[in-house]
C-alpha cells in the first residue's frame, strides 16, 4: 500500500486512536474502520481468530463481547467447522475450505492454529498464531485504505521446524459474511476474444469455486468476486461484499455456504497440483486479498474498487500518469514490420493528436509470423537495417513517445535460445511438450531464465528510448514440470515463476523508472491486482469490435478502472462478427477506457483523419474525468437493446455521457437517460461530443433537473452512438 492506512478504534488514550479495542470481558478484539466500513475480529474463547462484523461502518462507541465458537450441530459438525474463522489449519474437525494445509516429514498433517499475540501499528494490524505443538507459525497482516474502507489481508507462513514442510494448501484469508440466504454471487467468465462476460448465481448450499489452472491469471474467470444482499436491481442501491486477489499465477476463489448457512470465501494459490516445499527457516508470503463493502450496490461497489486501483494499487498511486493516446501498428502490419512501413504510419499517427506509437510484434529475430523467433530478442536486420534508432528518432521527431512489444516468457521451438536451451522450458523429463501458438513456457522459476530475461529487457531499454513496452503472454501453462530440481521441490514452479515475473518487472521500473508497461495476455488474460502493482495499463481483449467491446468492457469496470483499460479503435468490419460500425461509433466505444487506435491508416479517407482528430482532442478533454471518476452504469448492454455509461470528475467538475443504440424497434425513442452522482443544485451546461440530445433540451439545466428529468438523446437506427460532455457552471 503507498498510502498510510487510517486504523480507527474504540480507546483513546492520550490522543493516541488505538485499533485495537478490549472487549467488556478483557477478551481481544480488534477492530478496523475506513470509508463507510468498519471490520471487526477477535479471539474467540478457544484461542482461534473469529470473525465478527464485516459491513456498514459502526459508531465508534459500540463494544462487543468475546466472540464464541459456533455450536455443534451434531456429532457430524463439531464446533470448528461451524464457527466463522478469519483463518484457520486444516486440523480436528474441519470440513469447510481450511486456509493453511500442511503435510510434515513424519507423516503428520494435523494443523491447529491458536492465537499467540497481536502487533497494532497506524497502519496494519497482524496478529500472529501458531500449531498448538509444532513450530509453524502465521503472520496474519490486515490493512484498510481510510478513503474507501478496502481492506488488505495476507498471511504469512514461517517453518521454525526442524525440517521442510509441504504446504498443499496457503489461501491468503477467508472472509466471512453476516448470515443471508438472498446472496448472489458476481463474477466472469470468457476466453481469448470473449473476456469478462458477467454471470450470477444464487449463494446456496455448496460451493462455487472461481479458478484459474493454467499458471496464470487466465481469461476464463477472473480471480475477482462480487456477493450482494439480493434486496435490489438497482446498480446503486443494495449491500455489497466484493474481493480481489493480487495474484498473477494459478488462484482460486471458494465462495462457501456452510451447513449452518454461514456465508465464507476464501481465496489464494489455486490448490490444484499444488504443494511447495518449504524448508526448515523459510516463510512463505501469501499474495494480498483485498475486500471491500459498499450499501451503494454493486455500482457503488465498482466505484470503491476504482478508487482504491488508482490511489493504491497501479504504478505512481495516488497520481498515476494519465493515460496517453497510442497508436499500435499489429492490426495494420501484423508480423510485416518495417522501417520504412512503420514510419509512415507513425506520419499519419502524429498528425491526428496520438501521442505514442507503438510496434508490435515481428521486430525480432527470424519472425515472419508465429512459427518462429521468439526468444531471439535481437532487431531483425532485413526488417531495420539500421536497428530502431531510425525509427525511435522519427516517432521522436513527430512528437510522440516510442513503445515496443515483447513477450519474454515464451520461446518458439524454432528459435536458437531454444536450440542452446531446450532445458529451459517447463516440461516433464521425456514426455511431450504441447506447443500453443507453435511456442513453449520459459520457466521463469529457474535463476537462470529470470536472469536472461532481466538482461536482454534491461539492455533493450537501456540501448533504445523506449517509453513503453506491451509485454504480451501467449498460451497457458502445459506439463508444468521442473525437473532440474529435487522432486519434492518441482512444484514450488507455481509460485516462484510468478515471484520471478512479478521481480523482473520490479527490476525494470527501478532501473527505467520512466518507462510504462502493459499487461496483455493474448488479450485479456493476466489482468489482477498483481499485475497491475507494477503495470500501467492492460489489454483488454484482442476482440476490437466496438459493439461486442462494450459488454466486454461493461464486464471489465466491475472490477477494474477504466483508467487501465485499452481500447483500440480498429478497421470495421473486423474478423469477430463481420459487423460494420461508424468510425464515430467505435471512438466512441473506446473513449470509455484508455483510447488507442489500431487501425491500417494507410486506407483511410481524408474524412476519416479529420473524423479521428476531432475524436481524439474530444478524448484528451475528458480523459482525466474517464480514467479517474466515478462509473455510473446507466444502462448495461446484456439485456438492453441500449448501453449507457456516465463518469462524474472527481472534483464534480465535468461529467461524461455515452449513449449507444443497438438496433431501434417501431420508431420507439431512445430511453430517457437519468443522471447520477451530480449536485441536485448546480446547474450543469450541456454539449455534444458527437451525436445530439432532442430539441428543446436546454443547453444548461439544474443536476437536479438531469438527475430526475433526464436527457433525451436523439438516436434511431442500428449501431448509433452519441456523447455529452456536462460542465458544472
Ligand atoms: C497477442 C496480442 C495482440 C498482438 C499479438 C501479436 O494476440 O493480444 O494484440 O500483440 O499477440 O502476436
Amino acid at each position: 500500500m503507498k498510502r498510510l492506512w487510517f486504523v480507527a478504534g474504540m480507546t483513546v488514550l492520550a490522543g493516541l486512536v488505538l485499533p485495537v479495542l478490549r472487549a467488556q470481558d478483557g477478551a481481544k478484539v480488534f477492530r478496523l474502520d475506513g470509508g463507510d466500513v468498519s471490520y471487526v475480529f477477535g479471539v474467540n474463547d478457544h484461542k482461534e481468530l473469529q470473525a465478527m462484523y464485516w459491513g456498514h461502518r459502526l459508531p465508534g462507541s459500540q463494544q462487543f463481547a468475546t466472540p464464541r465458537r459456533g455450536q455443534e450441530v451434531a456429532s457430524f459438525d463439531g464446533p470448528v467447522t461451524v464457527t466463522p474463522h478469519e483463518y484457520i489449519g486444516w486440523g480436528g474437525v474441519l470440513y469447510v475450505e481450511p486456509d493453511l494445509k500442511v503435510t510434515f516429514p513424519d507423516g503428520n498433517r494435523d494443523l491447529v492454529l491458536e492465537y499467540v499475540s497481536s502487533e497494532v501499528r497506524p497502519n496494519e494490524i497482524s496478529i500472529r498464531m501458531k500449531d498448538i505443538e509444532r513450530a509453524v507459525f502465521v503472520t496474519l497482516r490486515y490493512r484498510m485504505d481510510s478513503d474507501t474502507g478496502v481492506l488488505a489481508r495476507e498471511a504469512v507462513i514461517e517453518n521454525r521446524t526442524n525440517g521442510p514442510i509441504k504446504l498443499e494448501e496457503v489461501q491468503s484469508a477467508t472472509w466471512n459474511l453476516p448470515r443471508g440466504d438472498r446472496y448472489r454471487l458476481h463474477y466472469v467468465t470468457g476466453r481469448w476474444g470473449s473476456e469478462n462476460s458477467l454471470q450470477m448465481r444464487p449463494v446456496s448450499g455448496g460451493k462455487t469455486v472461481l479458478e484459474s489452472r493454467r499458471g496464470t491469471t487466465g481469461a476464463q474467470n477472473n480471480p475477482w468476486f462480487m456477493i450482494d444482499d439480493g434486496s435490489s436491481d438497482d446498480q446503486d442501491a443494495g449491500e455489497v461484499w466484493f474481493g480481489a486477489l493480487g495474484w498473477s499465477g494459478s488462484w482460486q476463489i471458494a465462495v462457501e455456504q456452510t451447513v449452518v448457512k454461514d456465508v465464507r470465501i476464501t481465496g489464494g494459490p489455486n490448490t490444484f497440483d499444488f504443494g511447495y516445499q518449504l524448508k526448515a527457516g523459510e516463510s512463505f508470503e501469501t499474495p494480498w486479498f483485498y475486500g471491500g463493502y459498499s450499501h451503494r450496490g454493486l455500482g457503488g461497489a465498482s466505484r470503491l474498487l476504482h478508487r482504491f486501483e488508482v490511489d493504491n494499487i497501479v504504478p505512481h498511486a495516488p497520481h498515476p500518469k494519465i493515460r496517453p493516446v497510442l497508436y499500435n501498428s499489429w492490426e495494420a502490419t501484423t508480423f510485416d514490420v518495417t522501417a520504412v512501413g512503420q514510419m509512415a504510419l507513425a506520419e499519419k499517427a502524429a498528425k491526428m493528436g496520438v501521442e505514442r506509437f507503438v510496434i508490435d510484434d515481428g521486430w525480432f529475430g527470424q519472425r515472419k509470423n508465429d512459427h518462429a523467433g521468439l526468444g531471439d530478442w535481437y532487431v531483425n536486420k532485413q526488417k531495420f537495417p539500421d536497428g530502431l534508432k531510425p525509427l525511435i528518432e522519427k516517432v521522436h521527431s513527430l512528437g510522440m513517445d516510442f513503445g515496443i512489444w515483447v513477450e519474454p516468457e515464451m520461446v518458439n521451438p524454432n528459435s536458437d535460445l531454444y536450440r542452446n536451451h531446450p532445458d529451459w522450458v517447463l516440461n516433464f523429463t521425456g514426455r511431450p511438450r504441447t506447443e500453443g501458438r507453435n511456442q513453449l513456457v520459459l520457466n521463469m522459476a529457474r535463476k537462470d531464465v529470470h536472469d536472461y530475461t532481466l538482461e536482454w529487457l534491461d539492455k533493450l531499454l537501456d540501448d533504445n528510448k523506449i517509453a513503453f513496452l506491451k509485454w504480451d503472454y501467449n498460451r497457458n501453462w502445459s506439463e508444468p514440470g521442473w525437473p532440474a530440481v529435487p522432486i519434492d521441490e518441482q512444484k514450488n514452479v507455481y509460485v516462484d515463476f510468478i515471484r520471478n515475473y512479478y521481480d523482473i518487472l520490479e527490476q525494470l521500473r527501478k532501473r527505467h523508472p520512466d518507462v510504462e508497461i502493459e499487461s496483455c495476455s493474448g488479450g485479456g488474460g493476466r489482468v489482477d491486482l498483481g499485475v497491475l502493482r507494477l503495470t500501467d495499463e492492460v489489454w483488454t481483449s484482442d476482440n476490437t469490435d466496438a459493439f461486442d467491446r462494450l459488454y466486454i468492457q461493461n464486464g471489465f469496470t466491475y472490477a477494474y478502472t477504466p483508467a487501465v483499460m485499452m481500447a483500440w479503435v480498429t478497421d470495421s468490419p473486423t474478423w469477430v462478427n463481420h459487423r460494420p460500425l461508424s468510425l464515430e461509433y467505435r471512438f466512441l466505444s473506446s473513449m470509455q477506457g484508455s483510447l488507442g487506435i489500431g487501425a491500417n491508416l494507410n486506407q483511410w479517407k481524408d474524412e476519416d483523419f479529420a473524423t479521428a482528430s476531432h475524436m481524439i482532442a474530444a478524448y484528451k478533454d475528458i480523459r482525466e474525468t474517464v480514467q479517474r471518476g466515478q462509473l455510473y452504469r446507466l444502462i448495461q448492454p446484456e439485456s438492453n437493446e441500449q448501453s449507457v455509461t456516465e463518469s462524474v470528475a472527481r472534483d464534480g467538475k465535468q461529467t461524461v455521457l455515452f449513449t449507444f443504440l443497438h438496433s431501434s424497434r417501431e420508431n420507439y425513442p431512445f430511453p430517457t437517460v437519468r443522471l447520477r452522482g451530480l449536485d441536485e443544485n448546480a446547474l450543469y451546461a450541456i454539449k455534444p461530443i458527437a451525436g445530439k440530445a432532442v430539441e428543446g433540451t436546454p443547453a444548461s439545466a439544474t443536476g437536479g433537473y438531469w438527475m430526475y428529468h433526464g436527457i433525451d438523446v436523439a438516436l434511431k437506427g442500428d449501431f448509433q452512438a452519441a456523447a455529452f460532455v456536462l460542465t458544472r457552471q
